[in-house]
């Protein structure tokens, strides 16, 4: 963050857009009343005036770097009763062009957010905007400095942070200093977020079925103690068959599949439009050269079309039980069917995530090694992890009748060649919520759910292997639109990044639709698509 100090080159940045003057606002900012958090205490509180800041980029959450970026900054630590935790949420309130919106934005991987990396983009559109650390420190990739008390057990406290508590948290600390400087309530609160933001979503859906008039979820991570441990699967695919094939001999079968089931939707265009229907058999490579560089002579064995065949079925118990959907045909297998080269062998490598879960939750033992599991061990593994935790983060209930007769709405998206969190599960939670609800037609009057064809985990690295699908553009305008102005979204407008090697736009449709090429017009535009 590069800040520049307040004080009276505020009046000459901006005079011109506002009323107040600037120096009234940032007078405002250092007013703002600290707020009232039931069943916690305010450790600390801090406001500030951030005058033509800039956030940089971290490829991920935040594709580019924002500048002239003018917001009061709210900071507020907190501790919850009997939790011995100090949560910090940020809210940053634009100074100018405020659009009487409140975004709680959620978190990925092992946080509940990430703070000014979430908060730039929303706030310089508009938004009074907040993010949360939940008290855990803030590293994605590890749960390490919080999961374990000091005794080896787990710590129930910021467990229940991570799954569900952190949203409320922001919700009320947001809202409140939203108010308090602005001096009017906002008009509508949202959700944004994706992977285990699009989990939390999800949670506020059922358990804070109150705070948020719209929810945008992405990929969410719903099912966390059964999905995670799914997750594993490949390795334990690869562990049985005695094999850790590179990942240049997975890629030339991913590879293949899409190119032989690319038409099935009358367009080639590099993406699996619908992965089930697509019936690729990869025995049919057996003996064919892989794409290993360096290495021409690499051929596919039975052994390793094999081991792709079981990634794709997913696990599936001796008798012949699905125990959770494999990876969809289209994503790549690097990350759960990762390995890696040691002293010339290459050796298991499981997904991180997965890992921990495992070793800080399920076993707290952070020696067990998740390399070396069984299909037997997988399986009492998924029900271990599942009797433990369901309960707690499992964020799956189907019971969402309290936010639909509130009137909020959930727009939720699942890239279909997401290669961490399986798109079926999406389906699954949207085939339940019908279940529970009373039917598609009660469900889709405020539960929309859209599948996005070649699309990866959150649409991270989309464009690059084999994502080339299109991502959707603005699915936070769509979803006010649908909140504030009665316009159901029946499709999204999705467009390739501007990086990807095939540049084209597509609709994304309301599940269970496919976007079908008319036959004529521009294929590579999404005029031409209607949603069958
Ligand atoms: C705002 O910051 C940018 C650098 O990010 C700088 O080039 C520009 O001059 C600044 N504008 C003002 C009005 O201070
Ligand atoms: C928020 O305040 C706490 C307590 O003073 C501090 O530790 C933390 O770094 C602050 N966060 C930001 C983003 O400034
Ligand atoms: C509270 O947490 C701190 C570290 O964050 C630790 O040192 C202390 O022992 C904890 N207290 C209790 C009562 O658990
Ligand atoms: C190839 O693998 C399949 C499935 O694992 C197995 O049933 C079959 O016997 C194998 N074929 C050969 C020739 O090894
Ligand atoms: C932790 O896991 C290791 C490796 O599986 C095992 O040898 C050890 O006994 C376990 N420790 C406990 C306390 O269960
Ligand atoms: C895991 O298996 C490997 C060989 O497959 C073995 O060398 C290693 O000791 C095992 N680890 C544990 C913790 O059992």
């Amino acid at each position: 963050m590069n800040l520049t100090t307040p004080t009276l080159m505020l009046c000459l940045v901006l005079t011109a857009a506002c009323s107040p003057t600037l120096s009234e606002v940032a007078h405002q900012c250092l007013r703002i009343t600290q707020p009232n958090i039931p069943g916690a205490e305010v450790l600390s509180f801090h406001t500030k005036v951030i005058v033509n800041g800039t956030v940089l980029g971290d490829g991920q959450s935040l594709k580019q770097d924002i500048h002239n970026i003018h917001v009061c900054e709210v900071n507020v630590t907190l501790s919850h009763d009997n939790a011995n935790d100090t949560v910090s949420v940020l809210t940053w309130l634009p100074l100018h062009g405020w659009n009487h919106r409140f975004l709680a934005v959620g978190g990925g991987a092992w946080v509940t957010g990430q703070g000014t990396v979430d908060l730039a983009l929303p706030a310089t559109n508009g938004y009074a905007a907040s993010s949360t650390d939940g008290g855990l420190g803030g590293n994605p990739y590890t749960p390490a400095s919080w999961a374990l008390n000091p005794d080896g057990s787990v710590n129930a406290a910021l467990l229940d942070n991570f799954a569900h508590r952190s949203i409320h948290d922001m919700a009320v600390v947001g809202k409140a200093v939203t108010a308090s400087f602005y001096k009017r309530s906002a008009k509508r609160a949202y959700w944004g977020g994706c992977s285990t933001g699009g989990r939390q979503g999800m949670v506020a859906a059922q358990q804070y079925p109150g705070e948020f008039d719209g929810i945008l979820a992405g990929a969410p991570a719903i099912y966390w103690p059964q999905y995670v441990i799914a997750e594993l699967w490949p390795q334990v695919v690869m562990r049985e068959h005695g094999y850790f094939p590179p990942s240049c001999e997975l890629n030339t079968i991913v590879a293949k599949a899409i190119e032989v089931c690319d038409e099935l939707d009358g367009v080639r265009d590099g993406v699996i439009a619908d992965p089930a229907a697509c019936t690729f058999d990869p025995f049919t490579l057996v003996g064919t050269r892989a794409a290993c560089k360096g290495s021409a002579n690499v051929m596919i064995s039975n052994t390793t079309a094999s081991i792709v065949r079981s990634i794709w079925d997913g696990p599936i118990t001796s008798d012949g039980v699905s125990l959770w959907p494999g990876l969809p045909i289209g994503a790549s297998l690097d990350a759960l069917a990762g390995t890696e080269l040691q002293d010339g062998v290459n050796m298991p490598k499981p997904f991180f995530l997965a890992q921990q879960w495992v070793q800080y939750f399920v076993k707290q033992n952070t020696s067990f090694d998740v390399a070396n599991l069984t299909a037997a061990g997988f399986e009492s593994l998924l029900m271990e992890s599942r009797s433990k935790f369901d309960s707690i983060i499992g964020s799956a209930d189907p019971d969402l009748s309290t936010f639909k007769a509130n009137g909020g709405k959930i727009l939720a998206w699942h890239g279909l060649a997401d290669q961490l969190i399986f798109p079926q599960d999406s389906v699954r939670y949207l085939t339940e919520v019908q279940g529970h609800i009373g039917g598609r037609e009660a469900t889709s009057s405020f539960f929309r759910l859209f599948m996005a064809p070649g699309v990866d985990h959150c649409a991270f690295g989309a464009g690059k292997s084999f994502a080339p699908g299109a991502v959707p553009l603005d699915p936070l305008g769509a979803l006010v639109a649908w909140v504030e102005d009665e316009k159901p979204p029946e499709s999204l407008l999705g467009e390739t990044i501007s990086t990807s090697a095939k540049q084209l736009t597509r609709k994304i449709c309301k599940y269970p639709l496919q976007a079908k090429y008319a036959g004529c017009g521009d294929s590579t535009k999404a005029e031409s698509y209607s949603c069958i």
